[in-house]
């Protein structure tokens, strides 16, 4: 669907997220024909640009980031027309009116109204101040057309998450209010739902009388490329399994949505967020494992400790590494685990969702022909490997009688030419659109930091031993153990 008539506003229009993802994303649009005829963007901030030089700079950010660069020279001409730069204070209230001054020059040139987004990529203390400064202002008043972009992070814990829902919903609707979790808008993460309820053959099998075991790995080889002021005040578990891995595992864990509608889907993924059972806090250190790096060797190169890095204190206790043992307490997925874990400077880059089913029983084949017995698993890279891999047993060839694990594989770049959008470009896109089918509601952030509140609350209470893992390992020993103790290991591939 192409969007109507759209005012796109960016504060934090110089800053990072513009550059390397939010121009991009809109160019590549732009080349694929999604942009509206009448559309503007609009980067607001206290640097000063002129229209020329803020192209100019974006053009950069393109140059580096876009996944296409066809004809660039001539396409960036045609789409940098509707980017214009506008300098403002976001603090300064009276500064608002040129928002709407902007507006009003627009329709009038356009001869109608037209749908206006209010993109937050700032800081996140910046939020609060500058949803308050719109909510003033009188074109937000029309909640049909008006909708404002939030990023992460949403609130450092409930209580903050719950105040900050409270103010956004006091000066928006619901439905105005687009949170992002960019993880939802990964191609292969939608195609979860795809591959559950527009097949048959999965979804007998997707519960606990098959599944043993489901784990979700978020593995990063970086560690924190300059964001040490951010992450020193959050962490893995506040940085990605609050949001992105609870999201994949709402993405497996549902029920089938009746229909595609916001709502509909929301729901169903809160229903999984509310069933997840409560750590007690006694129960934290047999569920949850913390790890921080150490300064090490990665490739022959010296890597700093995290507690070296920019912007950390030395003797931090932020944990760069995360993972927990969640159950969901219904009748599909009672007593089956969910692993989750994430870190940074760990041994790859990816992200893949395991299911693995019980295995089949044995009493047929000899004890010789079973040294390889493994039970069947369901891999789903969502990146960077995009692929859908079933694991199976068969008779290797040969007259002895031998049972090996085989695969059988998708893969998008086999199965599809196009070359996949990128997540900001659906995102953007469904924003323009009006679909926030992909975007965090009030109540599901909300259920989501109850979830991990008491580890949260535990980690906060009690002393550390960190650093307590080298860069480029899988974590702290313990992380191991976490699976071992259950009898199983850490899977991905
Ligand atoms: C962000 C986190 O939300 O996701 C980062 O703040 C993390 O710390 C990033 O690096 C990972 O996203 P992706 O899409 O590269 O897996």
């Amino acid at each position: 669907q192409r969007p109507s008539a759209t005012i796109l506003f960016i504060f934090g229009g110089s800053g990072d997220l513009n550059l390397r993802k939010l121009t991009p994303a809109l160019y590549n649009l732009y080349l694929d024909n999604y942009l509206s005829d009448q559309f503007a963007v609009v980067g607001l901030g206290r640097s000063e640009y002129t229209d020329e030089s803020f192209r100019e700079r974006l053009l950069e950010g393109v140059q580096s980031f876009s996944r296409r660069k066809d004809d660039l020279e001539a396409t960036w001409k045609s789409f940098s027309t509707a980017i214009s730069y506008l300098q403002m204070d976001a603090g300064d209230a009276g500064a608002y009116s040129k928002l709407s001054d902007f507006v009003a020059a627009k329709e009038g040139e356009w001869g109608g109204p037209a749908n206006i987004v209010f993109y937050l990529a700032v800081a996140p203390q910046l939020v609060p101040g500058i949803a308050t400064n719109l909510g003033k202002l009188e074109l937000c008043c029309d909640k049909s057309r008006v909708r404002i972009v939030v990023e992460k992070p949403f609130g450092h814990d409930l209580k903050t998450a719950q105040e900050l829902n409270a103010l956004l919903g006091g000066l928006f609707a619901e439905e105005q209010i687009y949170r992002i979790d960019h993880y939802l808008g990964k191609e292969t993460v939608q195609n979860i739902l795809a591959l559950r309820f527009a097949n048959s053959l999965f979804e007998p099998i997707w519960n606990r009388r098959y599944v043993e075991y489901v784990q979700i790995t978020a593995s990063e080889t970086v560690g924190l490329e300059g964001r040490g002021g951010y992450y020193e005040g959050s962490g893995a578990l506040r940085d990605m399994i609050q949001n992105h891995l609870l999201q994949m595992l709402c993405m497996v864990a549902t029920e089938a949505p009746i229909s595609f509608d916001a709502n509909e889907v929301r729901n169903k993924k809160v229903d999984v967020l509310n069933a997840i059972r409560r750590i007690k806090p006694e129960q934290v250190k047999d569920v949850a494992v913390r790890g921080q790096y150490g300064p090490g060797q990665k490739n022959g190169k010296a890597i700093p400790g995290y507690r070296e890095e920019e912007g950390v204190q030395p003797d931090s206790k932020t944990e760069t590494f995360a993972a927990v043992k969640l159950f969901v307490d219904n009748w599909r997925w009672e007593d089956v685990p969910f692993y989750l874990r994430t870190g940074k400077s760990l041994p790859e880059k990816a992200t893949v969702i395991n299911i693995q089913f019980k295995p089949a029983p044995n009493y047929a084949f000899p004890d010789e022909a079973t040294e390889n017995w493994s039970s069947n698993q369901l891999t789903i890279g969502i990146q960077p490997a995009m692929d859908i891999r079933l694991r199976f047993q068969a008779k290797r060839p040969g007259q002895t009688l031998a049972i090996d694990p085989v695969e059988m594989v998708f893969s998008y770049k086999e199965a599809y030419k196009e070359q996949e959008p990128e997540a900001y470009e659906t995102l953007l896109l469904d924003v323009m659109t009006g679909d926030a089918t992909l975007f965090m509601r009030a109540d599901q952030v909300e259920a989501a930091w109850k979830v991990v509140t008491p580890i949260l609350e535990a980690w906060e209470s009690d002393t550390v031993d960190f650093p307590n893992y080298e860069p480029g390992s899988w974590g702290p020993d313990a992380a191991q153990q976490l699976v071992e103790k259950d009898g199983f290991q850490w899977m991905m591939k």
